[in-house]
């Protein structure tokens, strides 16, 4: 497993849901369910991948589906046990690392939501996420993902500061794109307030700018149709100012 990625969710796991983070999950439900009726879905078994603190796989199983999620974080998934605990809601959680997947032809959508896969920082790790879950859906599921567009990262995370606080909680997130590798590097100052003294956490990750001629080359490879990408949020063709893109595909064969 990759020890950065876990390590940088650590701190942040118990500061994502206080500073909004999981927003980003809840808003992007009735635009899953818009695509879904678009595509008649009747399936049932769904795998929510680099889950996180399961919001989203919360709202599959409200909903009526029997959703499963997976994260490399322990931290991340222990929020997400505690808010299923919390509303009385059993899901099957568990620690994997999504370029690992062991599913059989089990599931009928995967969804990757929130820049999840930006977390890639090597080609062979996406085409390894695909086939695994090429091979975790029955034939004809679908997978549906988004990804931060080369222009959000190089336009937005550039030497941008971004700040976010709720009461004791708060956080200075700084960001630097570095255009030859187009991969941005993340720092958060976490800071948390405990009887008037202040501790500071710093954590980094790394997110990587994949194109769409990538992604579609990545999903042609491991089996899958494209049968969809969408300005995220919207049902158009995305441009070259998009900040993110939203896929759907599907498993042939
Ligand atoms: C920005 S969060 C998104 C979480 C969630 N999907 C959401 O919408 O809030 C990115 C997540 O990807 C997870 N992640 C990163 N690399 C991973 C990997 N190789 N395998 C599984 N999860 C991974 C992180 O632990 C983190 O929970």
């Amino acid at each position: 497993m990759n020890n950065s990625v876990i390590n940088s969710y650590e701190v942040f796991a118990r500061f994502y849901d206080p500073l909004g983070f999981n927003l980003f999950s809840l808003l992007i439900v009735p635009y899953l369910e818009e695509n879904l009726n678009q595509l008649q879905f009747r399936g049932r078994d769904v795998l929510d991948l680099a889950c996180g603190t399961g919001s989203t796989a919360l709202w599959f199983h409200q909903a009526g589906y029997q959703v499963t999620g997976v994260d490399i974080s322990s931290h991340m998934l222990s929020q997400a046990k505690k808010k299923t605990q919390d509303e009385g809601l059993r899901i099957p959680f568990y620690q994997k690392d999504m370029r690992e997947l062991k599913y059989r032809n089990r599931f009928d959508l995967t969804v990757c939501l929130f820049d999840s896969l930006n977390h890639l920082l090597i080609y062979e790790d996406i085409l390894k996420v695909f086939h695994g879950v090429h091979k975790a859906l029955r034939p004809g599921g679908y997978f549906m993902f988004d990804l931060v567009t080369p222009y959000e990262l190089s336009s937005q995370w550039n030497d941008s500061i971004r700040k976010e606080a709720n009461g004791d909680m708060s956080l200075t997130l700084s960001s630097r794109y570095d255009k030859e590798t187009r991969t941005a590097r993340l720092t958060g100052d976490f800071v948390s307030l405990e009887k008037g003294k202040e501790t500071h956490y710093i954590q980094s990750f790394q997110e990587k700018a994949w194109t769409r001629r990538e992604i579609k080359k990545a999903l042609g490879a491991t089996g899958f149709e494209c049968l969809k990408d969408y300005r995220c949020f919207s049902f158009s063709k995305p441009t070259s100012k998009s900040y993110r893109v939203f896929y759907v595909a599907q498993k042939q064969g």
